[in-house]
């Protein structure tokens, strides 16, 4: 239960990997245009990005593949601000951006840049479009908001925000890495200019991601990685055919499975969360509605949470915050945001649901919960007598 933090490669998927791998397959470098091996990758390469761009309605010479998420928000971000290195202008983002934002605005800020985060609404992590209004400054050039946030759920209304960006003539990224797949995109309905995409959060590989970029901004882009001026001149580097191809499939696969698979995760999301609150008092951390249903974070109150939590991770693969922070000692930025204090944060887990994930999977831990609250209860009252 902990697909936000990465997902296994379906097996359709690694299979169309390994035919671009070896001496019987698609190995050829795609940029090699003399011969067969080459142009046989870069077919492999034409279509993949056909099926990326179609996940999000773009075009395919908007498609820039990255290494995932992380160097995609870096080059958006980056790459739309070093237009204006050394001058004063300014960024808006949020307080629950992934640290892929989180620290490249940091490292901006400290060559000049102004950086307004956004402060999410306490308990449900909602930023309102209104907020976004009224942080725009005459010097703003790039919003860069997330669009389903990675532990708690909760949706930003990216078209209202999108509408606001280009009113006002400003530059708008979005982080869409864990909403690919969960969340129907469309670049030019949401008037998107940036957004990143990562493979592994929907069932491709780690490693390959891609930046969208819209086709009337790609010259004010600074390259940030320079080499043989592959894509677009925007990211240069021999491009990994099989990554590609992994993520070309997982686009098409996620494109296909959407709606039905959204339903079926809702069912089980509504079923965990009624299964724990029928057990032990819960807080619901994010929005009731405003959300995608992959996701349920709860923070365990009363005396029972210790042990709730100790029997959750006994029997299933849950984080208490995002993987990529569960390294570090500190609470998550993203329950501090929310208004939890580190007594509230500590007792938190997100559930998040994927392909795999089955009512019986659901059963067999309320189940397990049972049975650790009965024990602690003839446990207590054996102790009383
Ligand atoms: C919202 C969000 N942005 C960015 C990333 C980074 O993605 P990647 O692992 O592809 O670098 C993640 C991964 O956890 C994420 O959840």
């Amino acid at each position: 239960m902990d697909y936000a933090a990465t997902t296994p490669i379906l097996p359709e998927i690694s299979q169309a990997m390994i035919r671009c791998l070896s001496v019987d397959g698609d190995f050829g470098n795609p940029a090699s245009q003399s011969h067969h091996y080459g142009w046989d990758a870069a077919k492999n390469i034409t279509t993949s990005r056909k099926h990326v761009a179609d996940l999000i309605h773009a075009k395919p010479q908007e498609i820039i593949w990255t290494s995932g998420a992380t160097e995609s928000n870096n080059l958006a971000i980056k790459g739309a601000l070093d237009a204006y290195k050394y001058k004063n202008k300014h960024i808006i983002t949020s307080k629950i951006e992934h640290k892929a934002v989180l620290d490249t605005c940091a490292e901006l800020e400290s060559l000049g840049f102004q950086v307004t985060y956004l402060q999410p609404e306490l308990g449900t992590g909602v930023i309102r479009p209104k907020q976004v209004k009224q942080a725009i400054q005459p010097n703003t050039v790039l919003i860069s908001l997330m669009m389903v946030n990675n532990e708690i759920g909760t949706l930003t209304d990216i078209q209202a925000i999108g509408l606001l960006a280009h009113q006002h003539q400003i530059l708008f990224h979005v982080d869409a890495a864990q909403a690919a797949g969960k969340k129907a995109i469309d670049v030019q309905a949401m008037q998107i200019d940036l957004l990143s995409l990562s493979a592994h959060k929907i069932y491709g590989p780690k490693g390959i991601g891609a930046l969208y970029v819209r086709q009337d901004i790609q010259k004010h882009i600074k390259t940030q990685i320079h080499g043989g001026g592959h894509e677009q001149g925007l990211r240069s580097g021999t491009l990994a055919t099989h990554q590609i191809v992994g993520m070309g499939e997982a686009c098409r696969l996620a494109k296909l499975a959407l709606r039905d698979e959204q339903k079926r995760i809702q069912h089980l999301r509504n079923k965990l969360l009624q299964g724990l609150q029928a057990l032990t008092p819960v807080n619901l951390n994010g929005h009731a509605t405003q959300h995608v249903a992959n996701y349920l974070n709860v923070s365990f109150l009363g005396e029972q949470a210790d042990a709730i939590l100790f029997a959750i991770k006994q029997v299933a693969a849950v984080s208490s915050g995002s993987a990529c922070n569960s390294h570090h000692a500190t609470s998550s930025h993203v329950l501090n945001a929310l208004g939890h204090n580190e007594k509230l944060a500590a007792n938190t887990v997100r559930f998040s649901f994927g392909i795999y994930t089955t009512q019986e999977h659901l059963e067999t831990l309320l189940n397990h919960l049972v049975m650790v609250l009965k024990e602690n209860k003839v446990a207590s009252q054996l102790s009383f007598v």
